[in-house]
C-alpha cells in the first residue's frame, strides 16, 4: 500500500510517500523559517498562505522522486490536528480532494501520534510487527516538541496512557523563549543548542524543575526565568552566553532524563522512544542512550530530520490506520485542539470511519 502523507500543522510543509511493504520511499520538507524569522515567531496567516503556495509543487516533486505516478497511491494521510487551524485546513483540503479525485481513502492523523510512532518506522522488526497487526513491544515515549512535553505509555497504535506532561511551557518552547531572551534569532532552540556546544559545563547551574518530588510531570517556565535573571546580571559576551546556554541545556536534558528513568521504572517497560523536535538535541540523545544502557533498556530515536515536523511520520501513522480499515469521512475537518487519549485504537480486521 502506497500512502501519501501531508503535514501542514505549523510552519513546515511536509510531504512523503510511505510503502507498507518496503518502508519510506521518499520525503521532502519545505521550511518557512525565513518567512517568519523577521517577526520572531510563526505568523499563522502567513503560514497558511505559504502552505497554499508550496504544497502542490512539493507533492509533485515528492511523487516524482518516489518513482510513482499519482494513480499508484492507495491512500492519503494528512495532519488534522493539533495545530494552527488555517494551516491544517490547507493540508486537509488538498488531501481530502486528492483522495476523493483518486477514489482512495483518506485518513486524518494526529500530529503527536505521528511524532510518537516515527521512531518505529526506522526499526524493521517493530515496523514489520505493526504492519502484520501485532502490537509492538510496549514502550515509554518521550514526546518533546515546541507545543508538547509528555511521557506516554504505549501498548499499541492508539493505545496511549499519559504518564506525565508539562504544567506550563513545553521543552521546545522553553528552548525557543530562552534563546529569544538571549538575543538569538528565531527559531531559537537549535541555535541555543549549537552555542551551548561552546559553553563550559557547570559555569552556570540551573535547577532541575520538579525532580525533587515524585511524579512524572514537568515545568519549564521557572527555568526560563532563572536564565533571564542570570543573563541580565551577566556581561553579555558570547562566551557567557554560551556558558548560560550550556547550563540551560544541561538542566532541561537532566530533567527529561530523570523523568524518563522514573517512567521506565514505573511501567517496567524496557524500551524508550524519543520523538518531537527536541529529540534532535544531541546532548539529550547521548544522555538518554547512557541512561538506557544503565537500565538494561533500549532507546530509539528517529534520525534528526524525522524528529522535527515532516510528512513521513504522517504517512506512516496514516498507513497503519488505513491498513486497519480506518478512514476519514468525506468532509474537510480539522481538530486544532485534540487530546491524543481520544484516538481510537487500531484493531486489525475492523473497518471504522473516524474523524
Ligand atoms: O516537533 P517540532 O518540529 O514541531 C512541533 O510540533 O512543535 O518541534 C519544534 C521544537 C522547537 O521548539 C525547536 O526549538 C525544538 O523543537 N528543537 C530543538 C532542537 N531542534 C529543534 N530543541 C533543542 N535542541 C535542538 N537541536
Ligand atoms: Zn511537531
Amino acid at each position: 500500500m502506497n500512502v501519501l502523507g501531508i503535514e501542514t500543522s505549523c510552519d513546515e510543509t511536509g510531504v512523503a510517500v510511505y510503502d507498507t511493504r518496503t518502508g519510506l520511499r521518499t520525503h521532502a520538507v519545505y521550511s518557512q523559517i525565513a518567512l517568519h524569522a523577521q517577526y520572531g515567531g510563526v505568523v499563522p496567516e502567513l503560514a497558511s498562505r505559504d502552505h497554499v503556495r508550496k504544497l502542490l509543487p512539493l507533492i509533485r516533486q515528492t511523487l516524482a522522486d518516489s518513482g510513482l505516478a499519482i494513480r499508484d497511491l492507495d491512500g492519503v494521510a494528512y495532519t488534522a490536528g493539533p495545530g494552527l487551524v488555517g494551516a491544517l485546513l490547507v493540508g486537509a483540503g488538498v488531501a481530502r480532494s486528492l483522495a476523493w479525485a483518486l477514489d482512495v481513502p483518506a485518513i486524518a492523523v494526529h500530529h503527536m501520534e505521528g511524532h510518537l510512532l516515527a521512531p518505529l518506522m526506522d526499526d524493521p522488526a517493530q515496523r514489520e510487527a505493526l504492519h502484520a497487526g501485532r502490537a509492538p513491544e510496549p514502550f515509554v515515549a518521550l514526546l518533546v516538541s515546541g507545543g508538547h512535553t509528555q511521557l506516554v505509555g504505549v501498548e499499541g497504535v492508539g493505545r496511549y496512557r499519559l504518564l506525565g506532561e508539562t504544567l506550563d511551557d513545553a521543552a521546545g518552547e522553553a528552548f525557543d523563549k530562552t534563546a529569544k531572551m538571549m538575543g538569538l534569532p528565531y527559531p531559537g532552540g537549535p541555535q541555543l543548542a549549537a552555542i551551548a556546544e561552546h559553553g563550559r559545563p557547570g559555569a552556570f547551574t540551573f535547577s532541575r524543575p520538579m525532580t525533587d518530588r515524585p511524579g512524572l510531570d514537568f515545568s519549564f517556565s521557572g527555568l526560563k526565568t532563572q536564565v533571564l535573571l542570570a543573563w541580565k546580571a551577566a556581561d553579555g559576551t558570547d562566551a557567557t552566553r554560551a556558558d548560560i546556554a550550556r547550563g540551560f541545556e544541561d538542566a532541561v536534558v537532566e530533567t527529561l532524563a530523570i523523568k524518563c528513568d522514573r517512567a521506565l521504572q514505573a511501567t517496567g517497560y524496557r524500551r524508550l522512544v524519543v520523538a518531537g523536535g527536541v529529540g534532535a538535541n544531541r546532548r539529550l540523545r547521548a544522555r538518554l542512550a547512557e541512561l538506557a544502557t544503565r537500565r538494561g533498556a533500549v532507546v530509539g530515536f528517529p534520525p534528526p530530520v524525522l524528529c522535527t515536523d515532516n510528512g513521513a511520520m504522517i504517512a506512516f501513522a496514516g498507513a497503519l490506520r488505513l491498513q486497519a480499515g480506518q478512514q476519514a469521512g468525506m468532509e474537510v475537518h480539522v481538530t486544532p485542539r485534540w487530546d491524543m487519549a481520544t484516538l481510537p485504537p487500531v484493531v486489525i480486521g475492523e473497518s471504522q470511519q473516524v474523524g
